[in-house]
């Protein structure tokens, strides 16, 4: 319920109005085991995208219909407050809608949209519900023009303003044919004067279903009032039917979102190679190489550079933050200044603090680094804790897994970790201190002390050489005793 009166004003207009998102459909033509709705374009499920379209309209009721894997529908929708009511089976959209019926309670229009349709904006939609009411309108069609309209219904004019049909793809008269002016299947209805038409309209065509298009025709022979208001921008009304549309929308949204971050500030190089899901943002002056990839929830602080080939989810950057080319990064904090790269990947729950340097292939997870830390090449760091101002050496492994459970490796400040050298979790390398290169760590190493733990080398003068003699020598008796073994098994054959 709104609070405040402001909330009030803003809610009250559309207490009379219902959302219907029609999205029991199967999606044959995707060929697919997923149903159509649940597909992903522009980072969202097509269904969510809708949905939160028509959120800010503050309908009394947003009702989503669904049928094919209707639970998996439901988990996306109803989170996000609409309410589904199942249509089984699904006998087309005219029945879908007759399915919705008892959901819409006394609300006196509806909005419909297909579930098929994600590109649709809010504005778009409030347009068209402020021209069916100017209009006293039965019904009032979103149409767009298209110079290929194909696979979409054609909408039939009356008059410059009114619309006698539509008329499916596949019912098209030759000279229809022609008509460039497509049904989105968005529409607002006047539902009193919707349902007398729905219940007149028959399954007349070749797959027996109820066409909700059908009934736009019904109601305009009666003499009632059916609008078509196009969409300016017509991309907004582009369904997904099959894999080449799902391309083409996804390609769109990828569009718009690289445009509002271009506009907020962020420079992005080759756009057209670079995909950013919606809730991603990021700082003025922040640099975004091509072919780069901005998952999830990414938040990207200012003047940040994020080369070629990286792939950041769920990752949040402070400023003048540098990822090198091609580092994978999934839920992790990379406070100011730090530079990972190139060739570095950093799995879940890590925060590197500022100033922190991690260089190419080298793998963190659950792992906090202090500030100035470095660890530039070749390591593996795992449920790590390291202080500030720390070196980590060129292959350098916390072993934190014993097969059966993970275990913490704490280094403190100022440490240096000599190459080659692997931590055998649990332990700890107390501040200041020295582990020498090569070693396998197995006890605590205290603050300002060395740790050391590996064979001592031997060196024997001459050795080499002399081996070298040996084999030599070595090699003649080895060509005689072959020549010898046939011999002696023939003597033992006679
Ligand atoms: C529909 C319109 C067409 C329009 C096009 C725009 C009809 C008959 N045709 O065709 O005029 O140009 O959208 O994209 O409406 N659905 C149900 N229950 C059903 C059948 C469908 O919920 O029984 C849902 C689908 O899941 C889908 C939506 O309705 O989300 C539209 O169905 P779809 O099969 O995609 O219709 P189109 O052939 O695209
Ligand atoms: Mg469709």
């Amino acid at each position: 319920m709104p609070g405040t009166p402001a909330e009030w004003a803003e809610t009250m207009p559309n207490q009379d109005l219902a959302i219907v998102i029609l999205a029991a459909g199967k999606g044959t033509r995707l060929k697919s085991s997923l149903a159509k709705v649940l597909h992903r374009a522009g980072g969202r499920s097509l269904v969510e995208h809708i949905v939160r379209a028509c959120e800010p309209l503050k309908a009394r009721e947003v009702v989503v219909v669904v049928g094919h894997q209707s639970e998996q529908v439901g988990a996306v929708v109803e989170p996000l407050g609409a309410v589904t009511v199942l249509q089984q089976p699904q006998h087309g959209t005219g029945h879908a809608m007759q399915v919705a019926k008892r959901a819409l309670g006394r609300a006196k229009f509806a909005v419909v949209l297909p579930g098929d349709a994600p590109l649709i904006r809010t504005e778009t939609l409030k347009a068209l519900i402020t021209a069916h009411r100017n209009g006293d309108a039965a019904a009032t069609i979103l149409s767009a023009v298209l110079t290929d309209p194909s696979g979409y219904g054609r909408v039939v004019r009356k008059s410059e303003t009114t619309v006698s049909a539509i008329v499916e793809e596949s019912q098209l008269t030759g000279e229809q044919s022609e008509i460039n002016e497509i049904n989105s299947a968005i529409y607002c209805f006047t539902l009193e004067k919707l349902w007398p038409a729905l219940a007149k309209v028959k399954p007349n065509n070749k797959h027996r279903e109820l066409y909700l298009t059908d009934a736009i025709g019904v109601m305009s022979l009666k003499g009632e009032t059916v609008l078509a208001q196009v969409a300016a921008d017509s991309r907004e009304v582009l369904g997904c039917n099959t894999r080449a549309d799902l391309a083409e929308v996804d390609r769109v949204f990828r569009e718009w979102k690289r445009a509002e971050l271009m506009s907020a500030g962020v420079t992005i190089q080759l756009p057209e190679t670079v995909l950013i899901d919606p809730e991603v943002n990021a700082g003025e002056d922040t640099v975004i190489e091509p072919g780069v990839q901005l998952l999830g929830k990414t938040k990207i602080g200012a003047r940040c550079t994020i080369r070629t080939g990286s792939v950041l989810t769920d990752a949040a950057l402070g400023d003048d933050v540098i990822v090198e080319p091609h580092c994978v990064v999934a839920q992790s904090r990379l406070d100011d200044r730090v530079i990972i790269g190139p060739f570095a990947r950093l799995r879940p729950d890590n925060h590197l603090k500022a100033d922190v340097r991690i260089g190419n292939f080298v793998e963190l997870k659950k792992s906090t680094v202090g500030e100035g830390t470095k660890a530039m090449h070749l390591t593996y760091l795992g449920d790590a804790k390291i202080g500030t101002k720390t070196n980590i050496g060129a292959g350098t492994i916390t072993c934190n897994y014993d097969g059966f459970h993970k275990y913490p490796t704490t280094i403190g400040n100022k440490v240096f970790v000599g190459s080659d050298s692997t931590l055998v979790a649990p332990v700890r390398i107390g501040d200041g201190a020295y582990v020498a290169a090569g070693s396998t760590i197995t006890d605590n190493v205290p603050a300002d002390a060395l740790g050391i733990g590996r064979g001592r080398q031997a060196t024997k003068p001459g050795w080499a050489s002399k081996k070298r003699r040996e084999l030599a020598t070595a090699e003649k008796p080895k060509k005689k005793s072959k020549r010898a073994k046939p011999r002696k098994k023939s003597r033992r054959r006679r």
